[in-house]
């Protein structure tokens, strides 16, 4: 590999040029060994969210990140293989039943997740909340249950673009998280690098979102999209509303519950529809568009592949969600139609109450959540049930009600409700 020097490639971004294929390759490589100091990419980090970098400049970054770890391969597998990736919401239980929904379509799901970090939730962190389940796997006990289940949630292995992985812990402490750029290719590298046979996108936009305004939302989707195009992987993204929570939980084990219900056939009627506008995506992505998820959903086939997942990752199905040491309920303080109910607020009071973490390394509770007892459109009375909050530190309660008063609005009865779609753009 050509060497180059560090403070050129950063004054070269500083000053708005463009990076070329060898300093990418080079600045990468050499950080992820330990030869670019964390100022050094810091800065270069910096540079890039104030100055961007073109279609080219972020697929050769996210090649680079590719190549500085293991690529799986799934190609040996008697069936292909489709993956969804959310950039996470609140309330987004989606994986949960989509992954087995896919796979029992007939096509495998390599679903490799993370953990909730902020007001987001993680996927593996609502999976332990099943006594016995386990998120680490190794590379051949997955492949082994695709084979055999056709659907596995587990966590990354750290072989997987750990270039990514130390960038972004990077990114985290110095204010880079939010370059397009950056995010792009750090969600792509993993999805790649996973060795998926094609990729569904769930970018989310509003107030639970990363991304707050659509603008911002569609150019993220594009990006990824091309990025996937460029790799040589089958990309879709659907743009969708996270103004409002998902369904009418968010937490660990209440999530749970409600992609349980999902799949017996019930569930909120949002989390059923996008879990079947996913799975068609994955399906079409996957060369199955002659199979309707939403009949293999009500056939209870999706139900059985969960179970076999979940037993398969040491996790019993049967076992009751943990519950908690404290619950609390909010009631209704008027009657009339409940006209928003803002998902960051319910994220963050989901995350006070012990759903969520602070810090990488802290431990989520289990138990902990919120749940919604109307969506919006619906009608409440004053003195009924609004949310009820549950978590195992019942000093957390006064913190989390207070993210919730303003979160929500009930306007007199009789008030027309206009809903917003839930999908609202696909980028292909
Ligand atoms: N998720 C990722 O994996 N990377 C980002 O940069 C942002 C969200």
């Amino acid at each position: 590999m050509e060497q180059h020097d560090v403070v050129d490639v950063i004054r070269t971004k500083r000053d708005g040029g463009r990076l070329d294929a060898g300093q990418i390759d080079w600045v990468i490589d050499a950080y992820t060994r330990g030869g670019v100091a964390d100022e050094q990419m810091a800065a270069l980090a910096m540079a890039i969210l104030l100055n961007g970098m073109d279609r080219a400049e972020i697929s050769r970054w996210t090649t680079a990140m590719i190549a500085s770890g293991e690529r799986m391969d799934f190609s040996a597998l008697s069936r292909p293989t489709a993956d969804k990736h959310s950039t996470g919401g609140v309330g987004d239980k989606i994986t949960l039943p989509l992954a087995p929904l896919v796979a029992a379509c007939g096509v495998a799901v390599p679903q490799l997740s993370g953990r909730g970090l902020g007001h987001t939730g993680g996927t593996l962190d609502k999976l332990e909340a099943i006594p016995g389940w386990r998120a680490a796997l190794s590379n051949d006990e997955m492949l082994r249950q695709l084979e055999e289940v056709g659907a596995v949630i587990c966590a990354a292995g750290d072989g997987l673009a750990p270039a990514d992985k130390k960038l972004y812990a990077l990114r985290d402490v110095t204010g880079t998280v939010e370059a397009i750029p950056l995010i792009a290719s750090s969600i792509m590298s993993k999805k790649i690098a996973e060795g998926t046979g094609s990729l569904v996108l769930d970018v989310k936009v509003g107030s639970g979102a990363f991304m707050k305004e659509l603008d911002d939302a569609r150019e993220l989707a594009a990006t990824m999209v091309a990025l996937g195009h460029d790799a040589g992987v089958p990309t879709v993204a659907l743009v969708t509303d996270m103004a409002t929570p998902l369904g009418l939980t968010a937490g660990n084990g209440v999530e749970v519950a409600e992609s349980v219900e999902v799949l017996a056939g019930g569930g909120p009627a949002d989390v059923v529809e996008l879990t079947v506008a996913l799975a068609r995506e994955m399906l079409a992505g996957a060369g199955r568009d002659d199979v309707d998820p939403a009949d293999v959903l009500a056939s209870g086939r999706a139900m059985d592949v969960w179970r076999q997942m979940i037993r398969a990752q040491g996790g019993d199905p049967d076992a009751a969600m943990p519950t908690p040491r404290e619950t609390q309920v909010v009631t209704a303080p008027s009657s009339g139609v409940l006209t928003e109910l803002d998902a960051l607020s319910v994220g963050v009071a989901a995350w006070r109450l012990g759903a969520g973490r602070a810090r990488k390394e802290d431990p989520v509770q289990a138990a902990a959540g919120v749940t919604w007892h109307a969506r919006p459109g619906d009608e409440v009375v004053a003195g009924a049930p609004l949310f009820t909050l549950q978590t195992d530190t019942p000093e957390r309660l006064p913190r989390a009600l207070e993210a919730l008063e303003g979160g929500y609005e009930i306007a007199p009865a009789g008030t027309t409700y206009q809903p917003s779609p839930l999908v609202i753009d696909r980028i292909s």
